[in-house]
């Protein structure tokens, strides 16, 4: 993790903080008046929700409905843009670039809802939502803030629960996250998806996600899909998708690693703000909390 100290790793933006590694104000202020396409396919996700597992399954659902489109092979977009497809990092002529790109974009996103560009909504643009048991969220960021270079180094997990619950972590707290997204649940252009349960059954999401994005698919085709985005294919690729460094992003890949970190006071603490921010909404039942 990073030497300098955690707020010089964050500027605000709209009361959020963000990773003056990753973003800019100048990058946010040039996204404002970007202009979504009605067939981008976004993946909306808090980091360490998964987002890269996600992103696979849906770079190969692209790559197989393009095979099928006469005069394209594969996904130019999901190659062109391999090395940027989130959407708030880069620099500010990413947009321009975008504009060139042939339908579909493939876009990921961390931003919370009001903070995206508006067109995305006006255009009814499909959104995949994924969400994650916000323990294993910050047990997740935790390890990961710690093993990458550019993001805030903690001495101590109580260090790390202290900023996750006082909101001072970079994309800001993840349980506002989930309530600002819960306004959006509804909405038809959006599909909401749990970790957990394309972790219970990765064939079953699969479907289900290339049904939502009108993507018709064989059972060869989802059986390549579903073995290619298995933990262990994941990990072993990193290195070719992710640079040297690729297999941080490929931690335990499981589910209730919290229990490892959590003391029963911090767990107690959690639940209590769950319960003011996602008591009775979808999205905390959703959540199976
Ligand atoms: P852990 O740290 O709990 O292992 P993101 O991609 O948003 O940064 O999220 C990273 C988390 O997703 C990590 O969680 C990582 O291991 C997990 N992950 C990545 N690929 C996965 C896969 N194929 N199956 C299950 N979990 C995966």
């Amino acid at each position: 993790a990073s030497s300098l100290s955690h707020d010089q790793l964050l500027f605000l933006y709209n009361g959020i903080p963000y990773p003056t590694t990753f973003c800019s104000p100048e990058v946010f202020k040039a996204l404002e008046s970007f202009e979504a396409r009605s067939d981008d396919v976004i993946l909306a996700g808090y980091p360490k929700s998964g987002t890269n597992w996600l992103s696979q399954i849906l770079n190969d659902l692209i790559d197989i409905s393009q095979k099928k489109t006469p005069g394209r092979e594969g996904s130019a977009n999901a190659k062109e843009l391999a090395e940027f497809p989130y959407l708030e990092v880069g620099d500010a002529e990413k947009y321009e670039r975008m504009t060139k790109l042939p339908s579909p974009r493939f876009i990921v996103t961390h931003l919370r809802p009001e903070n995206l560009p508006k067109s995305i909504f006006k255009n009814k643009v499909k959104i995949l939502l994924l969400i994650r048991n916000p323990k294993d969220v910050a047990t997740s960021s935790y390890h990961f803030s710690n093993s990458m270079a550019s993001l805030p180094s903690y001495e101590t997990w109580d260090d790390f629960f202290t900023n996750f619950t006082t909101k001072k972590v970079p994309w800001g707290c993840y349980l506002e996250y989930l309530s600002e997204w819960n306004k959006y649940i509804d909405k038809e252009n959006i599909m909401t998806v749990t970790y957990e349960e394309v972790k219970e059954n990765r064939a079953l999401s699969v479907k289900n996600i290339a049904a939502f994005f009108g993507i018709p698919l064989t059972e060869e085709e989802l059986q390549l899909v579903v073995e290619r985005s298995s933990f262990q294919s994941m990990k072993k690729n990193s290195e070719k998708t992710h640079g040297p460094m690729g297999n941080i992003f490929f931690r335990k890949g499981g589910v209730s690693d919290w229990k490892n970190l959590f003391s029963e006071d911090q767990n107690k603490k959690m639940d209590k703000v769950f319960e003011e921010l996602l008591g009775g909404t979808k999205i905390g039942k959703k959540l199976k909390y």
